[in-house]
């Protein structure tokens, strides 16, 4: 999407990750999104360890993405999409993903988690 093009524009590769639906003997896979996205970041602590990077993207044209890559969606089902490459400079930037990328990452405390429950 318009969104993400900044991020994709600029990668060096580009993953569709999909996950499968149904195991081998045709069963539902009921853990199927579960599956992918420990996959997929399994895959990105890798690359980390390499000094290469990953940045998913959820927002991507669904329709369009089964019909470009020829798709049963009964068989496969779209995660995201994951673009990977090296590090660049955040300055280089436009707005408003130069200020995203620089603002300080703000995680919530477990107690704020705790009350929520
Ligand atoms: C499943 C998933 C979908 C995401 N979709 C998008 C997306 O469409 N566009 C986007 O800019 N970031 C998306 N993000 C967030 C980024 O991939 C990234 O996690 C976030 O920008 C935090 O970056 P940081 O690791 O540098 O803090 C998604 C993350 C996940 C896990």
């Amino acid at each position: 999407m318009a969104g993400n093009k900044v991020w994709a524009e600029n990668g060096s590769v580009m993953i569709l990750a999909l996950a499968k639906k149904n195991f081998a003997n045709g069963k539902t896979n009921r853990h199927a999104m579960h599956d992918i996205g420990a996959a997929n970041s399994t895959l990105l602590l890798e690359a980390a360890s390499l000094d290469i990077y990953g940045h998913m993207m959820g927002g991507f044209h669904f329709n369009e993405t089964l019909e470009a890559f020829d798709l049963d969606n009964n068989e496969w089902e779209p995660a995201c999409f994951i673009v990977i490459g090296y590090l660049d400079a955040p300055d280089k930037l436009e707005e408003p993903f130069k200020s995203r990328e620089l603002a300080p990452r703000s995680r919530k405390s477990v107690n704020e988690i705790k009350e929520k429950l």
